[in-house]
């Protein structure tokens, strides 16, 4: 199955997504952290991204369709986590997919309120080498800034500023929370609530895909 994962920053879409990446085989395709990886490395893509995630608005829509094209597997289920973001990215996704013989199969919203926002992103500590996510109260890493899995030093991402934060989310409601009535339109909209426990919203996601499976 293709899974959007559409959401609020912070909402816990990465967090999900890895975890059902690595448990059920999916593969998780993150245009954040693509991005973030680009502008790691200096390629000319991350250096014209660069700009428009420091100020917490969105790389322009063809960039990241051309990004897409570029990384889609021919076979497997994917979790596109970030992307689409606008109406125009979802639009291209179906067309991209279309191509394969394939659809987006369901898109989940991971639903959470602004001020929970501003509590994950602040907390949030990321590894800027294998690129997991810790949260410093909800889900710490055994010993203090340290990533458990390669023992790199954790970071704070420069986009989970709270002036940063405030903008995203004003993108978010402005740019891609049309999505939820596209992709309700096409009757595969389901409302998660994300501000649940990180295990408790994975139970949550498990139960949506065994019913489509079903
Ligand atoms: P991107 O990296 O996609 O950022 P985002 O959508 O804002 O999502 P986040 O990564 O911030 O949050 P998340 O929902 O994955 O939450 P996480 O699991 O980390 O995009 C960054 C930038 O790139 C954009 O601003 C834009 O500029 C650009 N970009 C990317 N895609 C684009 C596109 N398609 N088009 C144009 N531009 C694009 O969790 C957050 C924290 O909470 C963590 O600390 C975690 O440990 C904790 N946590 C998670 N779940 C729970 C829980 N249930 N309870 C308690 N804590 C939890």
């Amino acid at each position: 199955m293709n899974l959007v994962f559409l959401g609020p920053p912070g909402a816990g879409k990465g967090t999900q997504a890895r975890r059902l990446s690595e448990e059920l085989g999916y593969i998780h395709l993150s245009t954040g952290d693509i991005l973030r990886n680009a502008v790691k490395r200096g390629t000319p893509l991350g250096k014209k991204a660069k700009e428009y995630m420091d100020r917490g608005e969105l790389v322009p829509d063809n960039l990241i369709v051309a990004l897409i094209e570029e990384v889609m597997p021919e076979e497997g289920g994917v979790i596109f986590d970030g992307f689409p973001r606008t109406v125009p990215q979802a639009e291209a996704l179906d067309r991209m997919l279309e191509r394969r013989g394939k659809k987006v199969d369901l898109a989940l919203l991971f639903d959470l309120p602004d001020d929970t926002v501003v509590e994950r992103l602040s907390g949030r500590r990321t590894c800027p080498e294998c690129g997991a996510v810790y949260h410093v109260k909800f889900n710490p890493p055994q010993k203090n800034e340290v990533c458990d899995r390669c023992g790199s030093k954790l970071i704070q991402r420069e986009d989970d500023r709270e002036d940063v934060v405030r903008e995203r989310l004003r993108v978010y409601r402005d740019q891609t929370s049309p999505l939820v009535d596209y992709y309700r339109g096409k009757g595969i909209l389901i409302t998660l609530d994300a501000s649940k426990p990180i295990a408790e919203v994975y139970s949550q996601v498990k139960r949506v895909i065994d019913a489509k499976r079903d």
